[in-house]
């Protein structure tokens, strides 16, 4: 990671290639409204955009990065395998290049541990899972249409399994999990760092109606360095190692989660709020046929 601001810095994955640390995040920003934010956060400084097939909304996040006039190759882009398709990766991204309007992303993710099928969203495939897909995954690596490729939401008994499994030859750049002071996830954090995998931070605001903006500790602490809650949850998750991409469709949200340089948090500030009592995650795998998270980083 290069000794700069926040919103200079760069992780350095297993390829070489520089990841920013501060990206935006496009869950559930609707189509009408993601072009826009796109465009501006680009237009404020922003260099990397978090999406995914499954969020419906790829070719208006292409549309925005065009309009922006930001050169494609200073811009980040991630998208995502989503699970119906993970029988069909060629297939998959394609879709999403098509989508975006763009010739490769910069990162590939396997959005989640579950090859659901796409007949019946409510059944896994019995005859495939995820190392079936993360086989075909690295299939895409040399066709010049993904630059690195990585998994989300898997917990360290996922990884270990894919890690051990001897058709796995390349070694996922990223994992993309739930990170907020309220699921700090140490534990999974450190296995990735010792296996080299880099981590990117999702949720990192705590979510759509986020719980952590009614906590004392953050609120005292925003408070006491004249910032707002979002500002000092993303400064304390570039300064734990991974990247942060909040979601935003306000363009004055998506300048202020921008403006986080020049200030911060002390170790101390930086230890209360690794270390809040309440511990839950926002994003669950209630909705998934297979369970993919199974407690305590596991
Ligand atoms: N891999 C995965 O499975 C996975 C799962 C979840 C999320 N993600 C990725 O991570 C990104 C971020 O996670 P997230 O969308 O769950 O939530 P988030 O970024 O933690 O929070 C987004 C929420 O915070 C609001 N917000 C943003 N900035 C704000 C500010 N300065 N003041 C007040 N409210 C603010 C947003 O509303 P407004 O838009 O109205 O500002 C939205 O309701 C996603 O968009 C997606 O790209 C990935």
């Amino acid at each position: 990671m290069s000794d700069t601001e926040p919103t200079k810095k760069a992780y350095t994955l297993a390829s070489g290639d520089k990841m920013p640390a501060i990206g935006l995040g496009t869950w559930q920003s609707g189509k009408n409204e993601v072009s826009e934010a796109v465009k501006h956060a680009l237009s404020v400084g922003y260099r990397y955009i978090d999406t995914a097939l499954a969020y419906g909304n790829e070719h208006e996040v292409g549309e925005g990065i065009r309009a922006s006039g930001v050169p494609r190759e200073q811009i980040w882009v991630t998208t995502k395998l989503d699970n119906p398709w993970h029988k069909r990766v060629a297939e998959g991204i394609d879709a999403s290049l098509k989508n975006l309007g763009l010739e490769y992303v910069d990162l590939y993710l396997m959005h989640w541990p579950c090859s659901t099928r796409p007949d019946d969203l409510k059944k896994h495939y019995d005859d495939w899972n995820f190392i079936d897909t993360w086989r075909e995954m690295q299939k895409l690596v040399g066709t010049g249409k993904v630059r690195n490729i990585g998994v989300s939401n898997f917990g360290i008994r996922n990884l270990e399994k894919l890690l051990n499994d001897p058709s796995c030859k390349i070694k996922p750049a990223v994992n993309q999990i739930e990170l907020h002071p309220n699921n700090p996830s140490p534990k999974l954090v450190a296995y990735c760092k010792e296996k080299g995998i880099h981590v990117t931070g999702y949720s990192c605001l705590g979510s759509t109606n986020s719980p952590l903006y009614k906590d004392k500790t953050l609120l005292s602490i925003a408070e006491s360095k004249g910032k707002t809650p979002q500002q000092i949850l993303l400064h304390w998750g570039i300064r734990n190692g991974w990247d942060v991409i909040p979601k935003s469709v306000n363009k004055d949200r998506i300048s202020g989660n921008f403006d986080i340089d020049g200030w911060s948090l002390t170790e101390d500030e930086m230890q209360k709020l690794s270390n809040l009592p309440d511990r839950f995650k926002v994003c669950g795998d209630d909705w998934l046929p297979i369970k993919v998270f199974f407690g305590d980083d596991e």
